[in-house]
């Protein structure tokens, strides 16, 4: 992995003050690019979203505000005051995900956010009632847990037994109902196959599922349209620098074909993209503190665990990783270092779960050199066991 020379010269800054380094450096250039980009190629209609999960840091925010994201996924009340702070408007919200509680969706229906996607029917019911309350209606999306399992994902999020959305079989019994709820207006489907997909064709099957599904509650429910589709996430990224990258253009003229076919032009579809946007905007770097041989094997030990960054633990892969060298006097002769040989990142923790990369080729690297894991911008911190241990919070570093 190569190091921007940005990157490094904060590094070397940061360094320089003489105290442990272990930080998050964020430039948000790439997602700003991404987010242009997407809106360029995207077939009209589709609206990019930036699932704020993949991090909520105010600068992420405010790049997907200024590079003119339609708005953010949210999946709880603090990720809505976040969003709200950072400048986006209540109607660019969109709500998701399982067990909302009462106070947060009175929140969204007091606050007129621009859908809430329905979970359950008892969400659904709930939501019903806090509206009626408030003497409102509020336009909802139906996540829909589809029949269908992209298997090479990362992360799959429809098929099988899940806690998402209302499976797709039982749509006969429930769709009904919720249409029957006076408070909600219905306004399409969401369905979220998988995280972390590298193939356009798996993503696009996707999106052809959801519009035969689509087609099909129209021709059953008299006057029923499904005039919002959110395909969710889902676009990957090539963390394991194999040199094949999620392509948004091949997506886009797929997405556009299947438009063509279904005869869907005039209605508007969300993508809610946590990763794709993300990921290459931020750096995990932590000190090594101590380099020893074990049985065989070189365990070098750093600042920063899972504490601070636990994805590549999470799901068991290397992220890209480079060794930053800072020449740094080693404090007796014989002192252990790693030569061109395959070796185990782990931080601080008092578990042996705490890894951040392992069995990895490593050209050299000493005491107080900086290890830096790259794709760390999306679920780095936001996803990390932050308290265990109570170490020092690593800082945020804003290019
Ligand atoms: C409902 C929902 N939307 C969007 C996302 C973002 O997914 P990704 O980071 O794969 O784009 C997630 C991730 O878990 C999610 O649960």
């Amino acid at each position: 992995m190569n190091i921007s020379s940005e990157v490094e010269q904060c590094i070397r800054d940061l360094a320089s003050r003489g105290r442990t380094l272990n930080c998050y450096i964020y430039d948000t250039r790439a997602m700003r690019e991404k987010i242009r980009y997407l809106a360029d190629i995207m077939p009209t209609g589709v609206e990019v979203f930036y699932a704020m999960k993949a991090n909520p840091h105010p600068a992420f925010l405010k790049a997907a505000f200024e590079a003119g994201a339609r708005g953010i996924e949210i999946a709880s009340l603090g990720e809505a005051e976040k969003a709200v702070a950072a400048g986006f408007s209540p109607e660019q919200l969109i709500y998701t995900g399982p067990g909302k509680s009462v106070e947060e969706l009175r929140w969204g229906v007091e606050h007129g956010i621009r859908t809430i996607h329905i979970e359950s029917l008892l969400e659904a019911h709930r939501l019903n009632a806090i509206c009626a309350e408030a003497g409102k209606k509020q336009d909802v999306l139906l996540r829909i847990n589809a029949d269908f399992d992209i298997h090479e994902a990362q992360t799959t999020f429809s098929g099988g037994s899940k806690k998402f959305g209302v499976d797709e079989e039982k749509l006969v019994d429930v769709l009904p109902r919720i249409l029957a709820l006076q408070h909600l207006q219905f306004r399409g489907l969401h369905v979220y196959a998988a995280s972390g997909v590298l193939n356009v064709a798996d993503l696009l099957k996707n999106c052809e599922l959801v519009f035969a599904m689509a087609r099909r509650i129209e021709a059953d429910y008299d006057g029923v349209v499904c005039d919002t589709i959110d395909f969710g996430g889902g676009f990957g990224i090539d963390y394991l620098e194999t040199g094949h990258d999620f392509d948004p253009a091949a997506y886009a003229r797929g997405l556009q074909q299947l438009l063509n076919e279904y005869d869907f032009a005039g209605r508007t579809f969300f993508l809610e993209l946590g990763r794709y946007l993300a990921a290459d905007s931020g750096w995990f770097c932590t000190e090594i503190i101590d380099i020893k041989e074990s049985r065989g094997k070189k365990q070098v030990i750093c600042a920063g665990g899972i504490n601070h960054f636990r994805r590549p633990a999470a799901l068991a892969i290397n992220h890209p990783m480079a060794v930053l060298h800072l020449q740094r006097p080693a404090l007796f002769e014989g002192q252990e270092q790693v030569r061109h040989e395959a070796v185990y990142f782990g931080g601080p923790l008092c578990t042996g779960a705490d890894k951040l990369a392992n069995n990895v080729l490593i050209e050299a690297a000493d005491v107080g050199d900086i290890a830096v894991f790259g794709y760390a911008g999306a679920y780095g911190l936001s996803m990390s066991n932050i308290e265990f241990l109570s170490h020092q919070r690593p800082e945020e570093i804003v290019l």
